[in-house]
């Protein structure tokens, strides 16, 4: 299940008899490649052990909000932005009834409250508990609210009844988890990216770059097929491998990287330049390595072609998203490059902080566009691609 691969989920699990089933969904979700920690209500430990889901995944697992150690570490709030998606499986009637009051105080609780990531709840209950008015306005409020509601399943129960309240199984569950990420806020839209750096040859075997990892270009892929786009990476050199649905293009150079833009732009409805193209290339590429015999060697460079103005320039019906890496003034440049290049929204990040950006896992940026703004804060560059990913899909269909 491609969608789950490298995917951060959280899962709280809740005082039910079904809790027993959460275990077979700890590791149905390592093996589609998820990161899993497992928050377990105090009522949920009477059911299960904790050694339990630490043993199946392979992480500490969360109990108590008000600890001083855990505070100090992975703390709620840092829990709660760690993930991409909460899934509380099974979620007891109790556990609905605080979250549709809003209440923060256990951790999972707090958690719900603190997360920007979607929420998904798969109740379990008796079927006279899950039938009860209670519960029904409960669950009508929260998705209300936007929180997924899992199933339940109809059938026998536990306690002897038959009806509806029973967990969804751990398979449905997963494949619902990974239908979360699938938004289809770009579907029917044809979405080019182009990501990394660029080599200029200087000689057969040196050249000039920068230290673009790719990551975001990459991340920005991964998010824009998910929200379902048909998507082209056009990529620099780089060490990653190629994200599921992609369509990749390699190349080396800005010249060539400026060429396989143009040939893909007549059939383009979003332009996101997240590549680090080099401004300059040598005037000249030696054909014989350049030996060291001079105690000086001076190396001309001329201007490489400005992608992102010539796709606005020659395509203004495209939707271009730039990218400013700036190391000062981010919010000067990049509002100037957003006029001058026409572009409809452009993402800045600074480059001077080494706790994110080039080559760092995370970022943080601001996003601009005529008469707006917005900031999304430090996250992994994957979290950051699925928020770019939604704000580009709804300023695009503003745009139509
Ligand atoms: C044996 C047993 C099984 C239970 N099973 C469920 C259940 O499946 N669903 C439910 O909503 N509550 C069930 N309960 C009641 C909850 O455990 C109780 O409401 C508890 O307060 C829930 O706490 P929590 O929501 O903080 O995890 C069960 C209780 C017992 C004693």
């Amino acid at each position: 299940m491609k969608q789950l691969a490298n995917k951060q989920i959280l899962l709280g699990i809740t005082g039910s008899i079904a809790a027993y089933k959460a275990c077979e969904l700890v590791r149905l979700l390592r093996d589609s490649g998820s990161d899993v920690r497992v928050v377990m209500t105090q009522a949920a430990t009477e059911f299960v052990s904790p050694l339990t889901f630490q043993a199946l995944s392979q992480n500490p697992v969360h109990r108590t909000l008000l600890d001083e150690t855990a505070e100090a570490a992975m703390g709620h709030i840092e829990l709660a932005r760690w993930a991409d998606a909460v899934v509380i499986a099974p979620a007891s009637a109790d556990s609905i009834a605080r979250l549709a009051q809003g209440r923060a105080d256990d951790l999972l609780g707090a958690v719900c409250l603190a997360t920007p990531a979607p929420v998904a709840i798969a109740p379990a209950m008796n079927q006279q508990m899950w039938l009860d008015t209670a519960t029904q306005e409960n669950i009508a409020l929260l998705q209300k609210r936007g929180l997924h509601i899992l199933g339940p399943a109809t059938g026998d129960q536990a306690c002897g009844d038959v009806g509806p309240g029973r967990m969804l199984e751990p398979q449905i569950i997963r494949e619902q988890i990974a239908g979360l990420f699938e938004t289809g806020a770009l579907a029917g839209l044809t979405v080019v990216i182009t990501a990394g750096p660029t080599h200029e040859p200087i000689d057969p075997v040196r050249f000039i770059s920068n230290y673009s990892s790719g990551r975001m270009g990459y991340a920005l892929a991964e998010a824009v097929v998910e929200a379902g786009a048909r998507c082209i990476l056009i990529s620099g050199p780089t060490h990653l491998p190629i994200p599921y649905k992609v369509q990749r293009v390699d190349v080396q150079t800005a010249q060539q990287m400026h060429t396989a833009v143009m040939e893909e732009m007549s059939n383009c409805n979003i332009f996101i330049a997240a590549a680090a193209v080099a401004d300059y290339r040598p005037a000249e590429t030696s054909t014989q390595k350049i030996k060291k015999d001079q105690q000086q060697l001076r190396l001309e460079l001329v201007r490489n072609p400005d992608i992102l103005q010539d796709v606005t320039g020659s395509h203004p019906e495209v939707f271009a998203v730039g990218f400013a890496a700036e190391s000062g003034s981010v919010e000067h440049y990049a509002t100037q490059k957003l006029s001058q290049k026409k572009l409809r929204i452009i993402i800045a990040n600074d480059i001077s902080r080494t706790d994110i950006g080039f080559d760092s896992p995370d970022n943080e940026v601001v996003v601009y566009w005529q008469g707006g703004s917005k900031q999304l804060p430090k996250a992994s560059k994957p979290q950051i691609a699925r928020q770019l990913a939604a704000m580009i899909a709804d300023h695009y269909n503003e745009s139509q």
